[in-house]
């Protein structure tokens, strides 16, 4: 089968692309490196003309509030516009859970970008996964405040990338579900307790403090606002195993 993989050289398209590639799929790890730019336009036809599957994992160089929400829109718009005179068969892309339950500059770039692919009329899959551990580096220093990182008491469950570009291997080759499916890490704890493991384990100094008032990237987050709140798939890779996994590399 040919699969375009959009975003082919980011954290979870390259791996997405290596699992493809050993199950023999003719895949296109397409970027702008590689000459399919999704913003400008350019390559995105000859990429995706004769492709069964499009896999979309770009992501914005920018998460400034308003360039973000460009990049998602804009991106989205061009492919789908390719996809649909190509007549794809299946659109899969990578979302956040909760993004319609905490309000941040980023989440309504994310809304704004599942609103077109449900409206292109191609048969789509969308993937909402929690955040990813490799992720929680930077929303710990999304919280920092000299040596401090305030971090919401909320309910957290990463999932490790690995785990995601397996999920999202299986659910591209599967049918298009037209509509969302959730999948998170194997264990769910309090926010802050997840960023201080990290910490501790990975040498940081920084301390957490816990605030049930501390915004996630300016939004505000309840008690379930980022996980799962029905069925979701759940990774294998626990945080103890990631760490582990993190000290040997
Ligand atoms: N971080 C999280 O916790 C989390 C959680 C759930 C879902 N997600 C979603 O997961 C997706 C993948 O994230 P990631 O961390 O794997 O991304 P990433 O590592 O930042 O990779 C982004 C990819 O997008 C490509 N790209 C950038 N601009 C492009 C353009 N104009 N045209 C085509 N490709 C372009 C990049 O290509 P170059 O290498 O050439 O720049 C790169 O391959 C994102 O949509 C994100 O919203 C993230």
């Amino acid at each position: 089968m040919r699969i375009v993989v959009i975003g082919g050289t980011g954290l979870i398209g390259s791996k997405t692309v290596t699992i493809l590639r050993q199950a023999n799929h003719e895949v296109v790890a397409a970027s702008p490196q590689s000459g399919v730019n999704t913003i400008t336009g350019e390559g995105v036809k000859e990429a995706v003309t004769g492709a069964q599957v499009v896999i979309d994992l770009a992501n914005s160089p920018s998460f400034e509030d308003k360039r973000v929400l460009e990049f998602f829109e804009t991106s989205g718009r061009n492919l789908l516009a390719a996809e649909s005179a190509a007549g794809l068969r299946h659109h899969v892309a990578l979302s956040i859970v909760g993004i319609d339950r905490s309000d941040n500059g980023y989440f309504r770039a994310k809304v704004a970008q599942e609103k077109l692919i449900v409206a292109s009329g191609i048969p789509y899959t969308i993937i909402r996964a929690t955040q990813f551990m490799e992720f929680l580096r930077g929303i710990a220093d999304s919280g920092t405040d000299g040596n401090v990182v305030r971090i919401a008491t909320s309910m957290f469950q990463p999932i490790a990338a690995d785990d995601v570009a397996r999920i999202v291997t299986e659910v591209a080759l599967a049918a298009p579900r037209e509509g969302i499916v959730e999948i998170a890490g194997p264990e769910r704890a309090p926010f802050n307790e997840i960023v201080a493991r990290y910490l501790q384990a990975v040498g940081d100094p920084r301390q957490v403090a816990s605030d049930p008032e501390a915004r996630y990237f300016g939004g505000r987050v309840e008690e379930r606002s980022l996980v799962p709140l029905g069925e979701a798939r759940l990774g294998r890779i626990g945080l103890a195993e990631w760490l582990v996994a993190q000290r040997r590399a």
